[in-house]
This record gives structure tokens, sequence and C-alpha cells, in this order.
């Protein structure tokens, strides 16, 4: 019993607050702007698809925002969460470093996904919203949405991109389940959807274009997000909060903090709390970001003001972007595709305070089979990338005789994404990266802003 592999919080120990990283950002924030006026955007601009709770905690100035006693009562369904040492990965790698990953698998959905979506449906539930729409990739999100909108008795209406929809049909027997309407998007319901029907393997983009405009259209009905924006981000630190009271227990303060980039929840989730003694000066550690080749947003997108969504309903907002209309390839790792990434994310790493790498999909199905049969757990493709990283990470730390400390997000398991699996131990996963052909073509379909600095 002298080596902890667990490392675990009890149900009093759930955050009672969510930390707002807005407040503490290096220079002026950049303000999402009105796409006819160029002003920036204001809570009049979100009020028809958010309920005005969500809109403050969009905009909110405070360091802290206390966590409703509802969604607290619907956190203790499945937080804490516990922390593992990956003792056995340590060994399988023969690194010195000391790695540790915070596991959200453990929630109904199987992801980090259900912590802004109780919130976010509580939110909806209490401005008397009846039914929620909203966009999935990998299915996760949906499926976190479906589940909370059961919680709080909301319909629910999930456009799932089509190759995540084909490539994961149990993830769309699971939204039923909890009650929700799924459609494959590009779908036939939607303006936006008959309008990219040439398209049939869909994007994130797309998806977002037909759940906003179906929410824009009824007064019932709100749309909801599952990443990208601050009240989003907000919701998700409580990971973060947690996995740092679970450090202390384990006496260990990360050197290198890691996680997956989609558009960047799971990854501020976790990182955020530390980020913010970073940048108040009370610790010194590093922040990595994994992303796909194919869709690599930090890595090779412009920072520019660029929309939400591929149809334009969205305001504009300042981020990484390659280009509101890319169409990734169809890589398994649905959650990452997404042609933007969150502001503050974006904000960061144009600070030099976060770092991100991108990998190649073999790559990273390798490092997550390596994970699978160390320590057991078979991560979803979309943590698989941050697995990669830390691989990467523990084998330099490795080299240079380092005690380096790593800690990382493993957002979600891989049960409904053994589709994936099969095709990689089969040999038939391609590779495909983006072009600079394609990320010249995106800069000319920018829409006109101010540029950024
Ligand atoms: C398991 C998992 N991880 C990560 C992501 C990426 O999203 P985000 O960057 O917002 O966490 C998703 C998105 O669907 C996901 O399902």
């Amino acid at each position: 019993m002298s080596e902890p592999v667990k490392f675990l919080l009890s149900e009093r120990d759930i955050p009672e607050r969510w930390v707002n990283l807005l407040v503490d950002l290096p220079g002026d924030p950049l303000p999402p702007l009105n796409p006819q006026t160029l002003e920036p955007a204001g809570p009049a601009d979100l009020t028809p698809i958010f309920p005005i709770g969500l809109i403050e905690q969009e905009v909110s100035s405070e360091p802290e925002v206390a966590i409703p006693e509802q969604v607290l009562e619907a956190y203790k369904l499945w937080r804490p969460t516990p922390l593992f040492r990956a003792r056995r990965l340590e060994r399988e790698l023969g690194t010195p470093a000391r790695i540790y990953y915070k596991y959200e698998g453990v929630s109904p959905a199987g992801s980090h996904k259900p912590n802004t979506a109780v919130a976010q449906a509580y939110e909806n539930a209490r401005a008397g919203v009846k039914r929620l729409t909203t966009e999935t990739g990998a299915g996760q999100w949906g499926s976190a949405l479906a589940f909370a909108c059961s919680l709080f008795g909301l319909d629910c209406e999930v456009f799932m991109v089509g190759s995540s929809y084909d490539q994961k049909p149990y993830r769309r027997s699971m939204m039923q389940t909890w009650g929700a309407t799924v459609h494959r998007s590009p779908s036939t319901l939607t303006g936006s959807g008959r309008g990219q029907q040439a398209h049939s393997t869909g994007s994130l983009g797309i998806a977002i274009s037909e759940a906003v405009e179906v929410a824009a259209s009824r007064e019932d009905t709100n749309y909801s997000l599952g990443s990208v924006l601050n009240h989003v981000l907000l919701h998700q630190t409580v990971i973060g909060q947690e996995a740092a009271a679970q450090m202390e227990m384990a006496g260990d303060v990360p050197d290198v903090v890691i996680g997956c980039v989609g558009g960047g929840s799971n990854f501020a989730g976790l990182a955020f709390p530390f980020v913010r003694r970073v940048l108040g000066g009370q610790a010194k550690m590093r922040f990595l970001a994994a992303e796909p080749s194919a869709c690599p947003t930090l890595t090779r997108g412009a920072y520019r003001y660029d929309f939400g969504d591929t149809a334009g309903l969205t305001p504009l907002m300042p981020m990484f972007t390659l280009g509101h209309d890319f169409v990734p390839p169809p890589v398994h790792a649905g959650g990452l595709r997404y042609h933007g990434d969150a502001p503050m994310i974006c904000g960061l790493v144009r600070a030099g305070v976060i770092e991100a790498r991108a990998y190649r999909q073999n790559e990273t199905f390798a490092a997550a089979v390596r994970f699978a049969r160390s320590e057991g757990i078979i991560p979803a493709p979309e943590p698989a990338h941050a697995i990669r990283a830390v691989i990467e990470e523990a084998e330099a730390a490795r080299e240079a005789d380092e005690e380096r400390v790593i800690l990382f997000g493993l957002c979600g398991h891989g049960h409904f994404d053994l589709s994936a699996y099969d095709a990689y131990l089969a040999g038939e996963l391609d590779d495909p990266e983006f072009s600079t052909q394609e990320m010249e073509e995106a800069l000319r379909r920018l829409p006109e802003a101010p540029a950024l600095a």
C-alpha cells in the first residue's frame, strides 16, 4: 500500500465556485464583434439564443462565480472525479517523470462535457426555456446535453456531424435514451443545412449553424454550445480545482499541464486554476495544448476575427482560425474538428503562456493503445492527442534525466469509439494534414474585421 495510484476527494470537496480567468488575462480583453456593425457585441446580440444567467457569466468581471446549489447537487452524481498516478505507464516508458491524470470519463456521458451541460440546462430551465438545440461532433457533447436536459425537464434537439453520426451509432442511441431528438448534419431541416448538402461528412461549423438557426427562430428554444465561449470554460474549472487539491494530496506540483484542444474547454478546465497561479507570480509551470494535424488551429491558424459557425450567424470572435467554412477531414477525434478555438485560449497562446503541438492520427492512436495496455482505460480519440504529448514529455525527461511532474486531462473514455480503434488496429487509418493551399484559400474568405495585434 506504500504506492498510491488513486487520489480521491469526498463529495464535500466539490468546488463551490468556478474560476473566472477572464479577469487575469494579460492586456485588454478583445470583445466579440457584431458582424454587421463591427462594434463590440453586447448582451442584446446574445439574448435571442442564451439566457441572461449565462450571458452574465460570459462577461463577468468577478474572479470567482458561485456554483448554484442545484448544479452542485447534479455534480454529485459523478464528482469529484479521480486523479490517477500513471505508475504503470511510467514504468513502461522507463521515465523518471511522474505522470498524473485527471479522469473525467466517470461522468454519465463519459467525458468532461456534463460539467457545463448541467450548468447550462439549469440556467435555461430557470429562465423558463422549454427546449435546447445544439451541435455535436464526437457525440460526447450531445449526449452530455441530452443527459443534462433530462435532469432539468427540457427537450433537447441535437444536430450531429455526419461523419460522427455514421461512425458512432451508439452515441445517438445514448442521446435518444435520455430523450433527445438527433438529426444527421447537414440536414434538410434548416437553410444552413440545405446549403451544405455537398459536404456530406459535415463539420462542427455547419452543425452549429443549424442549431443556432432553429434556436433563433423559436421563442421557446435556446441554443447551447459545448465549448469556446467564456461561460463554458468557466464551468469546466471544477476539473482543475479538484486536480490542484489532489496533486497536493500526492505531494507534487505539476511542471507541465497537458490537454487536448478542440474548442478549448477541457484544456481550460484543467489548466486555468493553475494558469491563475502562474499569471499571479505564485507558481511556474508550462502548459501544453495538443491538437490534430488535420485541424491544426493553434499551430497553423491565422489570428483573426472570424465567425464561430459556417453560415456566419454568430458574432465575430478573436481566435486562431482555419476559416469558418473549413471542413476538416473526417478524422476520428470528432470533438477536435473545429475551425477555431476559445478566444481566452488563443489569447494565452498568443501571449506565450500556452504552447501548442499538432499530432497525426496514427501516432495518436499508437499512444492511446500504449496507454490502454499499461493503465487499462481506453481513451477517447481526443485525449489520445494529450497522451501523445505526455509520452513525448516523459521521453524528454528520460533523455534529460529529469524528474518532471506531468499532469494531463483524460477527458473521456473511448467506449463508443471502438470502430476507430478497429481501423487503427487493421492499419486502415490515414494521416490527413492541413495544407498551405487550404490555409491560403481560407484566408481569402475571412470576414472583414479589424486586424488583431
Ligand atoms: C472527449 C472529448 N475531449 C475533448 C473534446 C474537445 O472539446 P474541448 O476542446 O472543448 O474540450 C471533445 C469534444 O467533443 C470531447 O468529446
